[in-house]
């Protein structure tokens, strides 16, 4: 990819203070443990605390040298009503936050018309809610300080619909929505807005997934998850190296995928009408594999 062109490869992000959702898996772990190889002062947050001290663990004696400030804050990104207070602690110990990372989400794999409103409403508060409440009680420590960065982990499935990920979708339609009308707000004010779409990625999130009516096939990568091999994921750690970069040159979106997905979602972006003809009918074919596979089982 040709990111590496860029100026900034994260070096500078030492030092920062950059609280991380999600970390206690996938995407959010390896980034915890990039960031923290670039020396930055870490936030963890998620709600298994046991899993985000084991990141933490890994990022020190990974990289003492680099990074020696983590803190393991546990954090619902639904219970709302926890955030002030969560950023107040934040502030307490590091007195300031250069970087909130978005990154906690789920995911669905099902009908939408057999997804049941509860998990609508589910994907919504985590993905979309959580994201804006959080958001709003980190943005006053940003102004008062004169700057800031938020970084919304989105997916291309925020440029384009993803089979049996309706809800899903919208809600990363929704986060563009949203951040899109806050830059207008304070595009001044020395706060910038990265939206990260990451393609398929290895991770948890299908297990994850607040509702799974069908699995996904097993996997394989030089990581070794599983049985098969799939070409067109992309490990998480190469992932965080390319969010890291985007967010170090503030880049206001990046599509952060392997082929064939990056190409299907420059064609659903700028060829919206001829997409949409050849979209839906991928779609079906892609269902149509994820169906057959359940039945092999
Ligand atoms: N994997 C992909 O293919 C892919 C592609 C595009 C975008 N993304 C996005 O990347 C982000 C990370 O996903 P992932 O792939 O790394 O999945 P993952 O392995 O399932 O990780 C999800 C993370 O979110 C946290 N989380 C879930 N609900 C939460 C809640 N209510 N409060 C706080 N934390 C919560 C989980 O921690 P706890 O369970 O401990 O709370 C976990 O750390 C998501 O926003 C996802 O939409 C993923």
């Amino acid at each position: 990819m040709a990111y590496e062109a860029l100026g900034k490869n994260g070096d500078d992000l030492q030092g920062k203070v950059i609280w991380i959702t999600g970390a206690s898996s996938g995407i959010g772990k390896a980034l915890a443990l990039h960031l923290a190889r670039k020396g930055a002062k870490l936030i963890l947050s998620a709600r298994n605390e046991d899993s985000l001290k084991q990141v933490k663990d890994e990022c020190l004696s990974n990289y003492s040298g680099q990074s020696s400030d983590i803190l393991v804050l546990r954090l619902d990104v639904t219970d709302f009503d926890s955030h002030k207070e969560a950023t107040q602690n934040v502030l307490k110990h590091f007195s300031k936050i250069d970087i909130l990372i978005n990154n906690a989400g789920r995911s669905q794999r099902a009908y939408a018309s057999q997804t049941i409103l509860d998990m609508d409403k589910a994907l919504l508060n985590t993905n979309v809610l959580g994201v804006i409440s959080l958001f709003k009680a980190v943005l006053p420590s940003m102004l008062t300080q004169g700057h800031g960065q938020i970084v919304n982990m989105s997916s291309v499935s925020g440029k384009m619909g993803t089979v049996f990920a309706a809800t899903y979708s919208a809600t990363k339609f929704a986060l563009h929505g949203y951040f899109d009308a806050v830059q207008t707000e304070i595009f001044d004010r020395n706060i910038h807005i990265t939206n990260v779409c990451p393609g398929p990625v290895i991770s948890n999130i299908i297990q994850n997934a607040a509702q799974k009516d069908f699995d996904q096939p097993p996997l394989k990568s030089a990581d070794g998850y599983g049985e098969r091999s799939f070409w067109f994921l992309m490990t998480a750690e190469r992932c965080a190296e390319l969010t890291t970069i985007a967010m170090a040159n503030q880049l206001g979106e990046v599509w952060v995928s392997r082929q064939p997905i990056l190409f299907l979602t420059y064609f659903a972006y700028y060829l919206p009408h001829l997409y949409s003809f050849f979209g839906k009918r991928l779609g079906k074919k892609r269902a149509e594999i994820m169906l057959e596979s359940q039945k092999q089982k």
